[in-house]
């Protein structure tokens, strides 16, 4: 047997689980999957798997529909309802995985700072609900992705510093580690990079480890 089909076999109790008592459409409901699959893994290697649990916070990103992910009906994230549920998933598999914090991804291409204030302010709030059950979680992800200048119309938009000074408060007052996603801004630099200082047969080439997704 390979690890995956494997993986796969021990999925399957806690998948069929959630199916029957809480209705959650395994094809919709990656978490589940997420959840069990890096359990799996973990039990496999033998190593504890660090874990941030993606809410969905129901805030509007205000960007096109189709780069709209935390929206109420959006297939990503635990909904408030679900949450009880998940963090017993979570304690019932303290020996693989350990929870070290909350995340949230609204969307792609947002330009307005403000949005993501409204998702941190619903966010801390579940930080503290998952902390009151003895979770000691340390990090914030706080997903999406700040939009740039993809039309190149000299457009002022905010920066990664807008965003942290906009919920800096919020992640101070909780203790936390804010992880950002800064996907399009770490394109646009690296494309700069390149318009300025084009690279010559002769350079010296580096090797740098890019985490996260890169369309
Ligand atoms: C969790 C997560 N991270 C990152 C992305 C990539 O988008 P962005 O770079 O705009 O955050 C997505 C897109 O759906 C996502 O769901």
């Amino acid at each position: 047997m390979d690890d995956s089909s494997m993986a796969k076999n021990i999925l399957s109790p806690l998948e069929s689980q959630a199916q029957k008592e809480h209705q959650i459409k395994l094809d919709t409901g990656t978490k589940v999957k997420e959840a069990n699959g890096r359990s799996a893994a973990a039990r496999i290697v033998g190593k504890k798997v660090n874990a941030l649990l993606r809410i969905n916070t129901d805030v509007d990103p205000q960007v096109h529909p189709y780069v709209a992910t935390g929206n109420k009906n959006s297939k990503f994230g635990i909904r408030n309802e679900k949450l009880q549920w998940f963090l017993d998933v979570v304690k019932a598999y303290s020996n693989e995985s350990k929870l070290v914090g909350a995340h949230c991804h609204i969307g792609s291409t947002i330009t307005k700072v403000d949005i993501f204030k409204d998702a941190a302010v619903i966010m801390v709030t579940y930080v503290d609900q998952i902390r009151a059950q003895g979770f000691e979680i340390d990090y914030f992800n706080i997903g999406g992705g700040l939009g740039i200048d993809y039309y190149h119309t000299g457009a002022i938009l905010p920066t990664p510093r807008d965003l942290i000074d906009t919920v800096r408060e919020l992640v101070l007052s909780r203790n936390l580690n804010l992880i950002m996603n800064l996907g399009d801004h770490l394109l646009q630099i690296l494309a700069h990079i390149e318009l300025v200082s084009p690279s010559q047969p002769d350079d010296e080439i580096s090797t740098f480890d890019v985490v996260g997704p890169v369309f």
